[in-house]
């Protein structure tokens, strides 16, 4: 996830741009850059790591402007070096730019076809280009409209032109954006953390509108040239309030962020007419993919338990034995690998050291290594073989919400992949990926329903133990419930298969030891109703989260949370939006700072 700022009015916009970026830093960034006009031309300076890095190269020469963008990255496309920074430029046409772009490959060979040359490896060059091209026969508005309807997939983009030192031009399609009005001035940004310095009188951009701002007024048109009316709204945030985009928590706005992070993992991945995952890291290993036997997850925390459900997926529906392992167990036993092993790690930071060592061993014995890391030239990323990125932007609170529903979306690509290279025909293929992309509304509706959970949490805030139980997909989504109660609310929690209550766990069971159990209407809701009747037989207290289907629980005996219907194989994703919000307001109404737990760290790079 990026983060843009733009300026355009009467005062320095350099001295603004930096601060913005600096307000935006959050959002996680590798490099920075720079872009301003001076009336004449436009400079552009960029830089490697941190802000002040870019400070350093700013000079008297190259800083002087009214109008400018600037950009921090988090890259997604291509490696974090100075030459894939933004602002990127094509002729007169310099921007910068926050998303994803689906169908960049194509566009970049037919730009080439035309004589572009490109610079960077990135996927928003190319727009840039694009807008270019357009403007040999458009001026500089209609060639943005124009090049915008060749684009699929999100863009928050702040463009410039040469010729215009007086016009600044934004567009959204799936990423923020927002312009804050001020007294003569704008100030562009992906969020308003940027801007609140400024003024609090915003307008927020839908999807597929452009604004066309000068330093005394602004547009707003959709890319069909349509005039669209806006309210500006009155901003009530404090500066920190900025950042978390209203939410009290980062692990909130995190929660809340999960139908776009869901999204991006998904976007441009699908090919619906073959039922195929699109998985261009994994194109240099697909021959070899095509010949292994055995798949080896390694993880840790929150990670090994999105490779549970992984090991589920992938036997079920690619037909290969599949085992997970704690990284830190694994790098010191004597694992049996071989060349027909593709051992795949699982990462959210890229950097645990446990996973990371567990990688080399797993070399070491000839097999074939992959990532799923979020974090882009992260030391996993680099270090296995191939791999799969993320994109769900930055997780800023220490316990992983959004990572980790991302990493199950990937996931559930992997399954669909490797089974399509086997035996999985192509309408399971087709019925996997559309259920797929139905997910981030799915989980936009428990969202709406997040003040009951609220409710149910508070009610239950005071106990000591609990038990979360689930089945089969919903196991591994019952041990992630309760490692987040414990890491957030400091309370005792075992994560347990539902059907092994009986073998002795139950013992525990009183009034005063209370269970969350995952029974969705799917293959194994009847085994798990028995696991529930065992448990208030003993006047455990039960909160149930399952779909409206059912008919046979009744809230006048539980506490119950109902949630929407999809595939058993998707179902993981669902379930687990209630346990993180179930943890949240446990943990908030306990009085935790939850964003930074006690005794944990965000990124575990020692052993
Ligand atoms: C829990 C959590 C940790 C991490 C674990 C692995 O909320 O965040 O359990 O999942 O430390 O971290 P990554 O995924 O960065 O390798």
């Amino acid at each position: 996830m990026c983060g843009i700022v733009g300026y355009i009015g009467k005062k320095d916009a350099c001295e603004i741009l930096i601060k913005g970026l600096r307000r935006l830093e959050y959002r996680g960034y590798d490099s920075s850059g720079i872009a301003l006009h001076n009336g004449r031309k436009i400079n552009s300076t960029k830089s490697t790591g941190k802000i002040v890095n870019l400070e350093e190269k700013l000079t008297e020469k190259n800083s002087v402007g009214t109008l400018g963008i600037a950009h921090t990255r988090w890259a997604t496309h291509g490696k974090p070096t100075e030459v894939n920074s933004h602002p990127h430029s094509a002729g007169d046409i310099t921007l910068v730019h926050n998303g994803i772009i689906e169908n960049y490959q194509k566009l970049k060979e037919d730009l080439i076809k035309k004589g572009h040359s490109f610079l960077s490896d990135t996927d928003s060059e190319v727009i840039a280009h694009l807008i270019q091209e357009e403007n040999i026969k458009f001026d500089f508005e209609r060639s943005v409209q124009s090049a915008i309807k060749k684009v699929k997939g999100a863009y928050a983009l702040a463009i410039i032109h040469k010729e215009h030192p007086d016009k600044l031009i934004v567009v959204r399609n799936s990423s923020p954006l927002v312009i804050g009005v001020g007294n003569n001035e704008f100030v562009i940004a992906s969020d308003a953390s940027a801007i609140i310095a400024y003024t609090n009188k915003v307008v927020y951009l839908d999807d597929g509108e452009l604004a066309i701002i000068t330093p005394t007024d602004y547009v707003v048109k959709t890319i069909s040239n349509k005039l669209q009316k806006k309210q500006e709204q009155q901003l009530e945030w404090n500066d920190e309030q900025a950042k978390k985009e209203g939410y009290e928590h980062f692990m909130l706005k995190e929660i809340h962020d999960q139908p776009h992070a869901i999204q991006d993992a998904i976007r441009g991945r699908i090919d619906m007419e073959n039922g195929m995952a699109i998985l261009g890291g994994l194109t240099s290993v697909d021959k070899r993919l095509r010949s292994i036997n055995r798949v080896i997850i390694i993880s840790c925390g929150t990670s090994y338990f999105s490779g549970l459900v992984g090991e589920y997926m992938i036997e079920e529906y690619a037909g290969i034995p599949t085992e997970v392992e704690y990284a830190s167990e694994f790098r010191y036993r004597k694992p049996l690998l071989d060349k027909n092993t593709v051992v795949i790690a699982i990462s959210q930071s890229g950097e645990t050291a446990d996973t990371l060592a567990a990688i080399k061993e797993a070399k070491n014995k000839g097999a074939l290594t992959l990532g799923v890391v979020n974090v882009v030239g992260s030391s996993i990323a680099r270090e296995t073989d191939a791999g799969i990125y993320n994109h769900a932007g930055p997780e800023v609170s220490v316990a992983s919400t959004k990572a980790f529903t991302s990493q199950l979306t990937i996931l559930t690509l992997i399954a669909v992949y490797l089974g399509r290279q086997r035996d999985m025909s192509m309408i399971m293929g087709r019925r996997i990926l559309s259920e797929l992309q139905k997910v981030p509304f799915l989980v936009s509706k428990i969202l709406e329903n997040e003040e009951k959970i609220k409710k149910i949490a508070y009610k239950y805030a005071k106990f000591e133990n609990f038990f979360y139980l689930g089945r089969k997909y919903n196991y591994p989504i019952a041990c992630e419930g309760a490692l987040k109660i414990k890491e957030i609310a400091y309370i005792h929690a075992e994560g347990y298969p539902s059907g092994e209550m009986k073998h002795g766990p139950i013992a525990l069971i009183d009034k005063h030891f209370p269970s969350v159990i995952l029974a969705p209407k799917d293959s194994v809701y009847e085994k798990t109703l028995s696991a529930i009747e065992e448990i208030r037989a003993r006047e455990g207290k039960v909160v149930i989260i399952t779909t409206k289907d059912v008919t046979e629980l009744h809230s006048d005996k539980y506490d119950i949370i109902y949630i929407p219907k999809t595939l058993e194989i998707l179902m993981p994703i669902i379930t687990a939006i209630p346990l993180q919000l179930l943890a949240y307001y446990v943990g908030t109404k306990r009085g935790h700072d939850v964003d930074q737990p006690k005794n944990l760290a965000k990124s575990v790079t020692v052993e």
